[in-house]
């Protein structure tokens, strides 16, 4: 299949940039699109054929639900059985914007786009392109994060260029997504309300709107513990994983960036590609091992410096970017710093112990 690129200007649109994109989506076909936090592959909500196509094309598993992306709160009402007054709340506080809400489904969400349950995830995206595209197909939009299954997700037009090309109908090149990591989702079947997964949208901002929401058990495990299932199905599956072997420090910054000079030196003695994902702070401890990326003094050290640690949104906006990296590279090693974990810190560490399958060193 020949993918559609089609860039569009997110500060200067028209009806006609979309005019494509949303006959194809009406047709049951799938197209890429830019939101706040992460790209989406879109298809028709309301059929099960392009949910299936949507499965296909990333190589996931049927049983993982995807989220129903609307672009008005009008929108809402056909999708769920009941609107919960908790749903209300925190849509006018939080929506549109990168916050996901699950509730009990109507009959017509089909339950391949739910993965056969019978609550349903939605989501108003802010950014202008898929509030546009929405409105303009008119129908609600399934989208998983527009990534192959297990990869990270994709924050750039070239990543979902690179992940599925060939496979899905068009990409809408929109630049790249300001926030960077997926929704925050909150499970509103449930009382108290739970926190499926974290992202920027943190605990503190929507107990000011829901004061006894907790976090789901599964989001603050710290260890690999098959015992601890999550309530989101995609929450289980590997993740955002790099192909090489990824390792968190975690501890008192010296020691931290002293343990992952040492281990990056032996590494490079034996002759491996290694990475290092820092920030601004530390990066400058591993100058005598390089400089910059590739260099002179050590051509199989890679380090991708992704801002500073006093910006949360610097380090959230760069991590999958910079796990690609490492890929693209073929970094054998990976060491990464851990991140401090209020805020959106939360949302930073449970993807990067993901990625690293829960391996994290305490020193
Ligand atoms: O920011 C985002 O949320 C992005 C953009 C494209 O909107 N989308 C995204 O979708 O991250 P995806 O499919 O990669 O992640 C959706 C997560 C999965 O972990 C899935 O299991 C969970 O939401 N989920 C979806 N529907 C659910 C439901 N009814 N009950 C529990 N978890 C659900
Ligand atoms: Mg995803």
């Amino acid at each position: 299949m020949k993918t559609i690129i089609q860039k569009i200007d997110a500060t200067n649109m028209a009806s006609s940039d979309f005019k494509e994109a949303a006959e194809l989506l009406r047709a049951g076909k799938l197209v890429a699109f830019p939101t706040e936090t992460v790209y989406g592959l879109g298809g028709n909500a309301y059929d099960s054929t392009a949910s299936a196509r949507i499965y296909a094309a990333k190589g996931r598993p049927s049983d993982n639900p995807l989220i129903v992306h609307i672009s008005c709160f009008d929108e809402l009402p056909p999708l769920v059985s009941v609107i919960p007054d908790e749903a209300k709340a925190l849509a006018d506080r939080f929506w549109p914007g990168p916050l996901t809400m699950i509730m009990n489904k109507s009959d017509i969400i089909p339950k391949e786009t739910t993965g056969g349950l019978d609550t349903v995830a939605i989501r108003m995206p802010s950014h202008p392109i898929a509030n546009r595209l929405i409105k303009e197909a008119g129908i609600p939009i399934a989208a998983p994060s527009a990534n192959a299954s297990g990869r990270p997700s994709t924050t750039k037009a070239e990543h979902v260029i690179e992940d599925l090309d060939g496979k899905i109908d068009m990409i809408i090149d929109g630049g790249s997504s300001d926030i960077g990591l997926e929704s925050t989702i909150v499970d509103l079947t449930v009382k108290p309300a739970l926190i499926l997964r974290p992202g920027y949208i943190t605990i503190e901002m929507l107990r000011e709107v829901i004061p006894d929401i907790e976090y789901d058990k599964a989001v603050l495990k710290r260890i690999k513990d098959d015992t601890i299932v999550a309530k989101a199905p995609g929450m289980k599956y590997r993740h955002y994983a790099p192909k090489g072997e990824l390792t968190i420090f975690e501890g008192d910054a010296k020691a931290v960036s002293s343990h992952i000079y040492n281990e990056a030196k032996e590494k490079l003695e034996s002759g491996y590609t290694v990475g290092i994902l820092t920030s601004d702070e530390l990066a400058k401890s591993y100058e005598s091992l390089a400089t910059e990326k590739a260099n002179a003094v050590n051509p199989k050290l890679y380090i991708k410096d992704i801002g500073s640690r006093k910006n949360e949104a610097e380090i959230a906006a760069g991590l999958f970017d910079a796990l690609r990296y490492f890929d693209e590279i073929g970094a054998e090693y990976i060491y990464a710093e851990a991140f401090s974990e209020g805020g959106i810190g939360q949302a930073i560490m449970n993807r990067l112990m993901k990625a690293a399958g829960y391996h994290i060193v305490k020193v």
